[in-house]
């Protein structure tokens, strides 16, 4: 069974940290607040991820090219993207706790009780009902979920009403009006609710009179719409047509809990698809459906994914949605679908002074591009993985393994290479087999302690593979493979391993 709640998110945690995955930035002085490093085999999985992004989006599409833009920008940008001005959380404080809160998590997870008892309703019937059961038309009728639904519409309507009118105030009146208790020290005494802007600056320049205040890019989208037309005439681009990026970007997170999900810094995989005025809504489907699509493609049960709307749309968006996923803390963010209409590059043309268009030979004319943008955080996509990879399994015989069951295509390490003992040329033997195979293939040796033992420290770190030389392996020259998901061996000739390998790590089926 794969984990779903706090409790496992702390197993996952630990896990991660003991085989190498993910650790703690700078845990020798304490760590640093929402700063991780990925050790060995996370930075694999991270580098695994990467890889299979681009090829679906950059390398499958034609029309998709990417690039790779500097983190420091000309402090310009942010102006004309609206961060300087419209990158804030509202925050709040409990002044008994002292802690600090943003005011709309706060509220989101008031609402996410809600939901939470609509969800108990219907699992109830459910269970009443049985196979009659109509879920949707239960939700649609029952009056218990219906006021409840109703109780949500109008919290998220007072709050869309405050947000939209920069009504501070407001919000801090509706968190006191749904009596929203401090989890820590359960108090209702809070401050008023400030705007916090989330870019980090610093400073450029070596001599400090003349030096001017920068920010770390707190999206990478930007590096790619001050580079939309070097692309477009270098490239001869042809609208529609999209430029992709992975990066890093930072944002000083007021809340910055929950492990790799909100860091302070963190990478984006990123794709802006440059498209004709008016057809952005067609262009804003294709990508929900091809973005679902891949995240699917990763063999991720998909009652793990869900669509959420937004509510409060961007400064920049006129249509934006969100790929939910069920993290070990419930259903939360994974990826930004936005439709951003002209507004970054008709803001780039106005503080840069320099024209932004695309001339249509098609139509003969020339406009400004409409923007739909794709936008996955990397680290919550390793997130995702490896808690749906994470399980605790009973065996038949009684006795209980911790394994990875990551995708074999994205697995760090993808075969291990056991020599049933160290000598009689085993060993060698072995070593003869990560030299076969280790330039498609990341190997790993491992001789110590017993098969089995190997075997669990193998699942422990999600390899798919090993394969066992053994005496019989001088006389034939056969080994056996034995599969991490099925625990099933097969003996298999050493000169049919790559092809046995090169399909079952073949993406080919799950790009098309
Ligand atoms: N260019 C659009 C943009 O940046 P976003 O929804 O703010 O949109 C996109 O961010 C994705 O980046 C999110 O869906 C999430 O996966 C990831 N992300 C955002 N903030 C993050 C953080 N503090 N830590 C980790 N990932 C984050």
């Amino acid at each position: 069974m794969a984990i779903t709640n706090e409790d496992n998110l702390k197993k996952i945690i630990s896990h991660a940290k003991e085989y190498g995955y993910v650790f703690q930035s700078s845990e020798i002085y304490d760590g640093l607040s929402a700063v991780y490093d990925y050790g060995q085999l996370g930075s694999e999985l991270k580098k695994n991820i990467k890889e299979y992004w681009w090829k679906a989006m950059v390398q499958m599409h034609e029309n998709i090219v990417g690039i790779d833009a500097a983190i420091f920008m000309h402090p310009e940008t942010w102006k004309a993207s609206g961060h300087v001005d419209a990158f804030n959380d509202p925050l709040i404080d409990n002044k008994d706790s002292k802690k600090r809160y943003r005011a709309d998590v706060l509220i989101e997870e008031y609402i996410g009780k809600i939901e939470a008892k609509n969800e108990k309703e219907a699992e109830k019937a459910q269970a009443r009902f049985g196979d009659a059961f109509n879920r949707e038309q239960f939700l649609a009728t029952n009056p218990n979920v219906l006021r409840n639904q109703s109780k949500i519409d109008e919290i998220n309507a007072r709050f869309k009403a405050c947000m939209n009118n920069d009504d501070l105030t407001g919000v801090k009146k509706l968190i006191e009006d749904l009596e929203i208790a401090c989890p820590i020290s359960g108090s209702k005494n809070w401050t008023d609710v400030k705007q916090f802007n989330l870019m980090f600056s610093t400073e450029i320049g070596s001599v400090s009179e003349t030096a001017n205040k920068i920010y770390l890019r707190p999206e990478t989208a930007q590096g790619i719409f001050v580079n939309f037309l070097n692309v477009q005439k270098t490239g001869r681009m042809k609208i529609p047509f999209g430029i992709a990026q992975i990066g890093k970007a930072f944002r000083n997170e007021i809340v910055a809990r929950q492990f790799i999900f909100r860091m302070r810094e963190f990478e984006q995989m990123e794709m802006q698809f440059f498209v004709r005025p008016g057809e952005e809504m067609k262009w804003y489907e294709y990508w929900k459906n091809e973005r679902i699509k891949w995240h699917q493609s990763l063999g991720i049960d998909q009652k793990y994914y869900r669509f959420h709307d937004h509510i409060k749309l961007a400064h920049y968006a006129n249509a934006a949605c969100d790929i939910e996923f069920n993290f070990p803390m419930g259903f939360k963010e994974l990826e930004g679908i936005h439709s951003r209409t002209d507004f970054d590059l008709k803001q780039h043309e106005k503080h840069s002074g320099k024209k932004l268009q695309y001339f249509d030979t098609e139509l003969n004319e020339s406009y400004v591009p409409y923007v739909v943008e794709t936008s996955v955080g990397l680290d919550r996509t390793f997130l995702a993985i490896l808690s749906a990879a994470f399980q605790e399994q009973k065996l038949e015989d009684g006795s209980e393994r911790t394994v990875l069951a990551i995708p074999a295509f994205l697995a760090p390490i993808k075969v291990a290479v056991f020599p049933l003992i160290k000598k009689d040329g085993l060993p060698e033997k072995a070593q003869e087999i990560i030299n076969q195979l280790k330039y498609d293939y990341h190997c790993q040796f491992d001789e110590k302690d017993s098969v089995g033992k190997r075997y669990r420290r193998q699942d422990a770190i999600g390899t798919p593979f090993c394969i066992t030389v053994d005496h019989q392996t001088l006389e034939d020259n056969t080994v056996t493979v034995r599969d991490r998901d099925t625990m099933e061996q097969q003996r298999v000739s050493i000169s049919a391993l790559e092809t046995l390998f090169k399909e079952k790590f073949d993406v080919r089926k799950l790009l098309g």
